[in-house]
């Protein structure tokens, strides 16, 4: 099947995007709209019949079964004997969804409660730190206890009215440090989030939150939460249980912002702007398992990007949000996408047959304009870009801003596919008074290739519901792509050789062990570092 899709995609390539606009009305059959939201792959190569074949794949390859299988709790992550359900902490009707012949819906809606109720009483002053109401909190965690919460409170901002919120995951003393100074120890709430609670950089930055506390106040465990799959940890560490918010391992860590790892978001937002992020997630669940897989959002967003990566040989992709608040938006993804299947075995154990990735990378619009553009513009390498951008803005007062944001994002599409040739480049510098040689060289310069490839996904309004949709279709994107590449979405064994060798390497940094037996390189950089430590 691949092999058909790259000579299809070999017979075609001399076929510019625009053309293809001359057969029907592409902008109507080569996009789809779900939950409000318009997504617009015309801007690409993929014909009608590049369309079919990839969408037979899909069928081949099982994507509804197995997408039926996810929702009903079979355990589909099979390296870890895991069901992946992070759909059930958003299943706000609360059907019936079992594991293990169990239903996990009341104990996720009354944990749904208890976070709720947890949140309000901080938000309300309920709850105090020993010096009063609580203005600060601190979100200590890593990867998928980190960067969801952080993309969705920076993303929510207009819906702030709680408590201020920050975020400390790298290991780096720096960031930590930077994080505590000004903050107030006896108003400030740390939440220490962690699936196992074993993971190294998080226990040590918890650690560290407790001491900076107890310098200050008679009780810092008093002033911690916990939320984790690892209960007897949590009280090992000393945090209460009424402020220990589980789940369990069904849920993977970067898709666990939906339950107790998104509490921070809870606590700067409140709980029904929160269960409101929920539902637009649910909304996008219902659309991805009752549409069919031609009008499916997240099958055919997967479907471009296997398009791009697999068929036309693009080894990465950019995601650019013309939206400031979408910042960490890239960033999340890159977890996603690149921990969920950057693999290279297939689930029986067996070498995947096509490259599997890609490279996710990215930054809002228009700030990227100014930076790395000139590559994706007249660069040697396409990459295919994923502009997404929204009706409305949360500013009304400044609608002249949004306009040039919105000519930006659509000149951006525009000038990937148009291009410029070296006709209009030669005109161009015949009217700024040049000619001959000179000309000609100048022209050079200015000529764009074009025929690059983007998509477009436009949304109403970044409001807590559409959040949660945008998340939940990149979600059920990667679900895809990772049926097709029949590899498993839900392991990361490829995190575990540099934490171990990270382990032994500790005392070696310290001058404990020698670093006697480590490659050259490794031994002359720890020499390095111990004559300048
Ligand atoms: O990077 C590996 C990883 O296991 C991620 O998958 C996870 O999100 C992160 O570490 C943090 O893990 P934990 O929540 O257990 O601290």
């Amino acid at each position: 099947m691949w092999q058909a899709l790259k000579a299809h995609r070999k017979d075609t390539a001399a076929t510019p995007i625009l053309e293809l606009f001359e057969q029907g009305d592409r902008a109507q059959d080569f996009s789809v709209t779900a939950c409000g939201m318009l997504f617009d792959y015309s801007k690409t190569a993929m014909d009608r019949v590049a369309r079919k074949a990839l969408l037979g794949l899909a069928q081949i390859r099982g994507v509804e079964p197995a997408r039926d299988a996810m929702f009903a709790g079979d355990k589909i992550n099979e390296t870890e004997g895991r069901a992946v359900l992070h759909t059930a902490l958003r299943n706000l009707d609360g059907g019936p969804v079992m594991v293990d012949g169990e239903d996990v819906m009341p104990e996720v809606l009354s944990t749904l409660d208890r976070m709720e109720t947890f949140a309000e009483a901080v938000r309300s002053g309920a709850f105090t730190g020993q010096g009063g109401k609580i203005t600060d909190v601190v979100n200590i965690g890593i990867g998928g206890s980190d960067l969801g919460p952080v993309m969705a409170v920076q993303a929510l901002a207009p819906y702030h009215d709680g408590p201020r919120t920050h975020f400390v995951s790298n290991i780096d003393g720096a960031h930590i440090a930077d994080t505590l100074r000004g903050l107030d120890p006896a108003t400030t709430l740390i939440i220490v989030a962690s699936k196992t609670f074993t993971t190294i950089e998080t226990m040590t930055n918890a650690a560290t939150a407790r001491a900076w506390m107890g310098e200050a106040i008679s009780d810092p465990a008093a002033q911690f939460a916990a939320l984790s799959t690892a209960e007897e940890k949590t009280s090992a560490f000393g945090i209460a249980p009424e402020r220990v918010f589980g789940f369990e391992d069904w849920v993977g860590g970067r898709y666990s912002m939906w339950g107790p790892i998104g509490l921070s978001i809870m606590l700067a937002v409140g709980g029904k702007a929160f269960r409101a992020f929920l539902r637009g997630a649910q909304n996008m669940d219902r659309h991805f398992q009752a549409a069919d897989l031609a009008e499916n959002m997240p099958v055919l967003l997967a479907l471009t990007g296997m398009w791009h990566h697999q068929v036309c040989g693009y080894p990465t992709r950019a995601v650019l949000p013309y939206e400031q608040r979408l910042l960490r938006f890239p960033a999340y993804l890159q977890q996603m996408e690149m921990e969920s299947n950057g693999k290279s075995v297939q689930m029986d154990g067996s070498a995947v047959t096509c490259v599997t990735g890609p490279v996710v990378w990215g930054e809002p619009g228009t700030n990227g304009q100014h930076a790395f553009y000139q590559l994706i513009h007249q660069g040697t390498m396409p990459v295919p870009c994923e502009f997404l951008i929204g009706a409305q803005s949360h500013e009304p007062e400044l609608a002249h801003h949004n306009d040039l944001l919105k000519a930006n994002c659509l000149a951006q599409s525009e000038a990937l596919m148009l291009g410029r040739d070296m006709d209009e480049a030669r005109e161009l510098m015949k009217a700024a008074g040049l000619e001959g040689e000179e000309l000609d060289r100048q022209a050079a310069h200015r000529v764009f290739p074009g025929n690059r490839p983007s998509t477009t996904l436009v949304y109403p309004k970044l409001t807590p519901e559409v959040l949660g949709q945008l998340v939940a279709l990149y979600e059920h994107r990667v679900f895809v792509e990772g049926v097709i590449l029949g590899i498993n979405s839900y392991d990361q064994w490829g995190v575990e050789l540099g934490k171990v060798l990270a382990t032994k390497l500790q005392p070696v940094v310290t001058g404990e062990a020698s670093a006697e037996g480590k490659d050259g390189s490794t031994q002359s950089l720890v020499a390095f570092l111990r004559a300048n430590g």
